[in-house]
């Protein structure tokens, strides 16, 4: 048959997508650190959860380590941008390390909030999953240390000092329906918690959440792209498996597996707020493969937010511990 009469594979991009200013922010601090004082720029971490990310930095001079007795004395290291705990900041200044720190200014925000009601006397439940480096940090923020819930059935074994004085703060990049339900369990059984509702959730994970059940709903297929250890990817493809689509997170174009694409008229695309556009170009190239591909564009939301970079990079100055 005429290759031209087929139906065309229809190719639905998600907006927004992709790279989210926290994640534009760190990769340019590690840049303009490899810029202004010359390779190797320790990494404490991957700057961001994405493979192609930190290869590209590695191939520049960037070294990752998991732990800071990895740096040498007096280099350049910077903090991902899931932010770290004080002990890790106590430990940069007792080895004398310059620190550029890339936590996203959001992931901050949430720190600061955490420390506020431990001044007030008040413990803090964090909303999140236990093990994600942004877990950890957030729980090494604040003083005194904090009850970890994940989902709603974690509350109800929750013992607090004093119900009273509590108060909850959340992970930023959660699933907004999964949140919420865990708030209002906080709620139910601590009436008097304070909290920030789901707002302490960035606006990207909410946007690109949003955005994706909006497709998924038309789609035969939701691909994601994202690295397995992005959190933020993770709940974007359960949104669609949720809404009983077969939804994939694949790493880029290869892990694409053609059995997926049987049957298949409509793919709803999206990529987590750690991958690259590039990624997401090549899975469309990709799905040539199985026919002539009509991509559209969502209109979706605009996205204006940006972050400055950390004052001593912006001045070029030389660091010091
Ligand atoms: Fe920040 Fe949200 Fe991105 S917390 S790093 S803007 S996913």
């Amino acid at each position: 048959s005429d290759v031209s009469d087929e139906k065309p594979i229809r190719v639905i991009l998600a907006n927004p997508r992709g790279f989210c200013a926290g994640v534009t922010r760190a990769i340019e601090i590690v840049d303009k650190c490899l810029e202004l004082y010359g390779p190797p720029v320790y990494v404490r971490h991957e700057i961001v959860h994405n493979k192609h990310v930190v290869d590209s930095l590695r191939a520049r001079g960037a070294v990752f380590v998991d732990e800071l007795d990895e740096v040498p004395h007096g280099a350049v290291t910077v903090f991902s941008a899931h932010g770290v705990s004080k002990a890790v900041i106590n430990d940069a200044k007792q080895r004398q390390l310059p620190v550029v720190d890339a936590t996203c200014p959001l992931v901050s925000k949430v720190h600061k909030e955490g420390q506020n009601h431990a001044a007030r006397g008040r413990e803090v439940v964090l909303i999140g999953h236990a093990g994600h480096p942004e877990v950890e940090g957030t729980q090494g923020q604040i003083p005194g240390g904090v009850y970890l819930v994940s989902a709603a059935s974690d509350v109800d074994g929750l013992v607090v000092r004093d119900p009273e004085n509590l108060a909850y703060v959340t992970q930023t990049t959660l699933s907004v329906d999964d949140t919420r339900e865990v708030i209002e369990a906080l709620k139910l059984r601590f009436p008097a918690i304070v909290g920030p509702d789901v707002k302490d959730i960035c606006y990207a994970t909410q946007n690109r959440q949003s955005a994706v059940r909006e497709i998924a709903r038309e789609a035969d297929l939701l691909l994601v792209v994202g690295s397995r250890n992005s959190s933020n990817s993770n709940r974007l493809r359960e949104i669609g498996a949720e809404m009983g689509k077969p939804s994939f997170l694949i790493a880029d174009a290869e892990a694409l597996r053609p059995e997926w694409m049987e049957g298949v008229a409509t793919v709803a695309v999206t990529a987590g707020a750690s991958a690259p556009e590039a990624l997401v170009q090549g899975l469309i190239d990709r799905l040539g493969d199985f026919g002539r591909v009509e991509v559209i564009e969502q209109a979706g939301v605009e996205e204006h937010t940006q972050f400055k970079l950390p004052r001593i990079l912006q001045d070029g100055e030389r660091i010091k511990a």
